[in-house]
């Protein structure tokens, strides 16, 4: 391991999906962390691989450039250059593996390739004012639209999948819920908003019948497709006249299942650290959930600050920071992969 006396400084860069960020860390500490949405893509109800591509592209040089700036340094301060190999879309993937590669060959600094995944989990590292650290294990619910799973933590970089969806994840069941309901892309945040003024049990939707600590949503989607069509037939008004309610209740459905498979990941390991991940880990009702088991079961939970729970550079440029203490850099030659396992 490396001292950490300098000051080290990583500059992150994420283009997995549609978001085009960048961020720079210092010792742990984020400087800058900028985030380009492509709002391109909520015309067509979901991401368009192409067109985010083609944004990336757009956005990459003004974004990174941003983060530089506002960290108050020079690009030749940078310690070394981290970026998201994968999982995510190719197109995606490799505007910011080459853009990377190339600013770290220009500065001749490391290359620091890191899994968007690992990524996630370890934003739980990110050095702040009263930040929470979980020690080791611990067990983290990574939630997004792309990824479902629990892992175990016991070190940054020993990961053990416990369980992860069958079929589709968090993320698509709520995006998916909210178009067939007309809301627009992305929809989780909007069936959240939504739902704090519904009543919870006002509808029940049938939970899926999986392993105790495997997840699926696509029957749910389903189930939620016929519910809505059924009720629109006899009252064409239905979900302008009960949105909230409808919300509501997807909403509590989704966190109940969320809630019974981390009951269920303690009780087979024994493990009351407890973090969340992802896009969907911004959520408000999974937020009240875990704070009020939290204060029941005697467990320690980590949440994360809405910055970093969608996606962000700052959580790549944190694992890229642990890595850079392990001397963990990667050859020129490495490349973008569009899919890639937590433990990978
Ligand atoms: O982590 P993320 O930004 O991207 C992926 O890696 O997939 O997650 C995006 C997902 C989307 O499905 C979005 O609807 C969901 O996170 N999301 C939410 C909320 N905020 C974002 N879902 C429910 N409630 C929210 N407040
Ligand atoms: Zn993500």
């Amino acid at each position: 391991m490396l001292t950490t006396t300098q000051n080290i400084y990583i500059l992150g860069i994420e283009s997995s999906c549609d978001d085009t960020s960048a961020a720079v860390i210092c010792n742990g500490k984020v400087l800058s962390n900028i985030v380009a949405n492509q709002e391109v893509h909520a015309q067509y109800g979901g991401v368009v691989p192409e067109l985010a591509s083609r944004a990336h592209q757009q956005n990459i040089v003004p974004v990174v450039q941003q983060a530089i700036q506002r960290a108050g340094i020079t690009k030749e301060d940078l310690s070394a250059i981290s970026f998201t190999k994968g999982p995510g879309l190719m197109g995606s993937l490799l505007v910011g593996t080459s853009f990377a590669k190339s600013l770290a060959l220009g500065l001749n600094i490391p290359l620091i390739d890191v899994n968007h995944m690992q990524a996630h989990v370890l934003a739980h590292f990110i050095k702040e004012e009263n930040s929470k650290i979980p020690p080791f294990p611990f067990i983290c619910l990574t939630i997004s639209g792309g990824h479902t799973q629990i892992v175990k933590l016991n070190s940054h970089f020993d990961i053990e999948i416990l369980g992860e969806t069958i079929d589709d994840a968090v993320g698509e069941a709520f995006d998916k819920s909210a178009k067939i309901l007309g809301l627009a892309y992305p929809g989780g945040p909007l069936i959240d908003t939504y739902a704090q003024k519904g009543n919870p049990k006002a509808f029940s939707f049938t939970k899926p019948k999986v392993g105790d600590l495997e997840f699926s949503f696509s029957g749910l989607k389903t189930g939620i497709l016929y519910f809505v069509q059924r009720n629109v037939k006899e009252n064409p008004n239905f979900i302008e006249e009960r949105l909230y309610d409808i919300c509501a209740s997807i909403q509590h459905t989704i966190v109940e299942i969320l809630m019974d498979k981390i009951k269920n990941a303690v009780k087979k390991t024994g493990i009351k650290h407890i973090a969340i991940s992802g896009g969907v880990s911004a959520n408000s009702e999974i937020r009240r959930r875990l704070q009020l088991t939290e204060k029941h079961n005697g467990w320690t939970t980590y949440i994360p600050k809405f910055q970093y729970t969608t996606d962000n550079a700052a959580m790549i440029a944190i694992t890229g920071y642990l890595k850079y203490l392990k001397k963990n850099f990667s050859e020129i030659s490495t490349k973008a992969e569009a899919r890639l396992k937590v433990t990978e």
